[in-house]
C-alpha cells in the first residue's frame, strides 16, 4: 500500500477501506509517513468528507494507536463528559462535583487550552498546589473517595490524536466532522469510562459554526460510541456567546465555585445541571430528568457539591480553602472596566475573538511553550440580547504584565451593539440519543 494512492483516492472522493485507514494512522504514528503527505490527505478529507464507516474505522485505528485505560478499580458506572471546546466553558468543574455529590462517579481526563478555547487542566492549575498528574492507582482512589477526579491524559493515550491534532491545527484541517469525531471519540473510547455525555458546541466560538453541522457531528459521535459498546448521548449547545461570564483560568474557577455555592446562575449553571442530570441517568442513579435535577438543586443548597470539589482539590494537592475564600485564588493587581461606546442591544458576539482577546491577555497560549498567567482574563457583564447604554460596563478586564490595549480592542469589536437584540439563540438546540 502507498500513501500517495490513498491521497489520490480521497481527492477523487472515493471511500477508503478499513485497511487503508489503518495503514495511514499506523504509518503516521510510526513516522513512516511524513507530515506533508498526511497534510495532503487531511485536506482531501476536508474537501471530500468521510462516510460513517470510514469515520468509525478512523476512530478505532486511532484508539488502537495507544493504550486503553482500565478504570475497573473504580466502583460503579463511570460516565465521561466531553465538550468539543468553547469559550467560558467551565462546565466540567461544575458537572463533576454535582454528579459526585448525587452519587455518580466521574473519572475524567482533560486537556489544556487549544487555540481560542480554554482547557480544564489550565483552570485547575490556577488553584494553588493543584496537581493534574496522578498515578492510575491514586486516580482510582480519589474517585472512589470523593466521586470525582480530573487529571491530565497519561503518556500513551491515543498518540495518533496528539500528532494529528498538532498537524491539523497548523494546516487548516481542524473543522471537519469526521476528523473531529475521530479525535474526540478515540480519546473517549480509550479513556475507560462506561458511558459518555457529549456537549457539541455550535456558533461563532465553536469549530462547527452552524447548528446543522453540529447536529451531524453529534449524531456521528453518538453512532460511533454506541457501535463501540458505550452508550453515548450528545447535547448540541450554543457557542454564539461565551457560556459563562468569566474568561480566564482563575476567574473561571471562581465562577464554578460561585455556581456550586448557589450564589450565581445563568446559562453555565443551567447547562451544567442538564449535563449532570443526563450523566446521573446514564449512571442508572435516576430514571428521569426531573428527579435528577431536583437532587442536583439539593446538593447545591446543602453544600455537598462544593464539598466534593474541596475534597478533590485537597486529594490532588491543592488548597481546598479556595472553595470558601476566593481571595486565595491568584488575582491581578489591576482591573480595567471596558465600557460601551454607544447605546443599543447586544446583537451578536464574535465568540472566537472573545477567546482570542483573553488569550492575548495571557490566559492562553499562542505557542505550545507559552506560560499561562492564571490570574488574567475578564468578567463579562452583558449577555446576547441585553440592552446597553453608552458608558455601561461591558466587562472587567483583569490585567497582568501584558499591555491590554490589543485585547480590549478585539473585545470591543467582538461585542456587536446593534438596534435589535440577537434572535434565534437557544442554549440547547438538540439532544441526540442512540
Ligand atoms: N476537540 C478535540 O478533542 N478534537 C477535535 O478535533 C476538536 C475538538
Ligand atoms: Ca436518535
Amino acid at each position: 500500500m502507498r500513501i500517495i494512492d490513498l491521497i489520490h483516492k480521497k481527492k477523487r472522493g472515493e471511500v477508503l477501506s478499513e485497511a487503508e485507514i489503518k495503514f495511514f494512522i499506523d504509518g503516521y504514528v510510526s513516522g513512516d509517513i511524513p507530515d506533508y503527505q498526511v497534510s495532503s490527505l487531511l485536506m482531501a478529507i476536508c474537501f471530500k468528507g468521510m462516510d460513517k464507516q470510514e469515520t468509525t474505522d478512523l476512530t478505532l485505528a486511532m484508539v488502537n494507536s495507544g493504550d486503553r485505560i482500565d478504570l475497573s478499580a473504580i466502583d460503579g458506572i463511570k460516565v465521561d463528559k466531553h465538550s468539543t471546546g468553547g469559550v467560558a466553558d467551565t462546565a466540567t468543574l461544575i458537572v463533576g462535583p454535582l454528579v459526585a455529590a448525587a452519587g455518580g462517579k466521574v473519572a475524567k481526563m482533560s486537556g489544556r487550552g487549544l487555540g481560542h478555547t480554554g482547557g480544564t487542566l489550565d483552570k485547575l492549575e490556577s488553584i494553588p498546589g493543584f496537581n493534574v498528574s496522578q498515578t492510575m492507582d491514586r486516580f482510582a482512589e480519589i474517585v472512589n473517595t470523593c466521586g470525582v477526579s480530573v487529571i491530565g491524559q497519561t503518556g500513551n493515550l491515543v498518540p495518533a490524536d496528539k500528532k494529528l491534532y498538532a498537524l491539523r491545527d497548523v494546516t487548516g484541517t481542524v473543522d471537519n466532522v469526521s476528523l473531529i469525531a475521530g479525535s474526540v471519540m478515540s480519546k473517549k473510547l480509550a479513556s475507560g469510562s462506561d458511558k459518555i455525555v457529549l456537549d457539541v458546541k455550535s456558533g461563532s466560538g465553536a469549530f462547527m459554526t452552524d447548528v446543522a453541522s453540529a447536529v451531524e457531528l453529534a449524531s456521528m459521535m453518538v453512532d460511533i460510541g454506541t457501535l463501540a459498546g458505550k452508550e453515548t448521548h450528545a447535547f448540541v449547545t450554543d457557542m454564539n456567546q461565551p457560556l459563562g461570564n468569566a474568561i480566564g483560568n482563575a476567574l473561571e474557577v471562581r465562577e464554578a465555585i460561585e455556581i456550586l455555592s448557589g450564589e450565581h446562575s445563568g446559562d453555565l449553571k443551567t447547562l451544567s445541571c442538564r449535563l449532570a442530570a443526563r450523566m446521573l441517568i446514564l449512571s442508572e442513579i435516576f430514571t428521569n430528568e426531573e428527579e435528577a435535577l431536583a437532587e442536583i438543586e439539593k446538593v447545591i443548597k446543602n453544600g455537598e457539591a462544593l464539598k466534593r470539589l474541596a475534597q478533590m482539590i485537597e486529594m490532588q494537592g491543592g488548597d481546598p480553602a479556595v472553595t470558601s475564600n476566593i481571595a486565595l485564588l491568584p488575582a491581578t493587581k489591576k482591573v480595567v472596566e471596558v465600557k460601551a461606546d454607544k447605546s443599543g442591544f447586544i446583537s451578536s458576539m464574535q465568540t472566537y475573538n472573545l477567546g482570542m482577546s483573553a488569550l492575548l491577555l495571557g490566559a492562553g497560549r499562542t505557542t505550545k511553550d507559552d506560560i499561562v498567567d492564571p490570574a488574567v482574563g475578564y468578567w463579562m457583564k452583558k449577555r446576547l440580547g441585553d440592552e446597553v447604554k453608552a458608558g455601561d460596563v461591558l466587562a472587567e478586564f483583569h490585567v497582568g504584565d501584558k499591555d491590554p490595549a490589543e485585547s480590549i480592542e478585539i473585545f470591543k469589536k467582538a461585542v456587536v451593539i446593534g438596534d435589535a437584540p440577537a434572535s434565534g439563540i437557544k442554549l440547547i438546540y438538540d439532544i441526540i440519543t442512540p
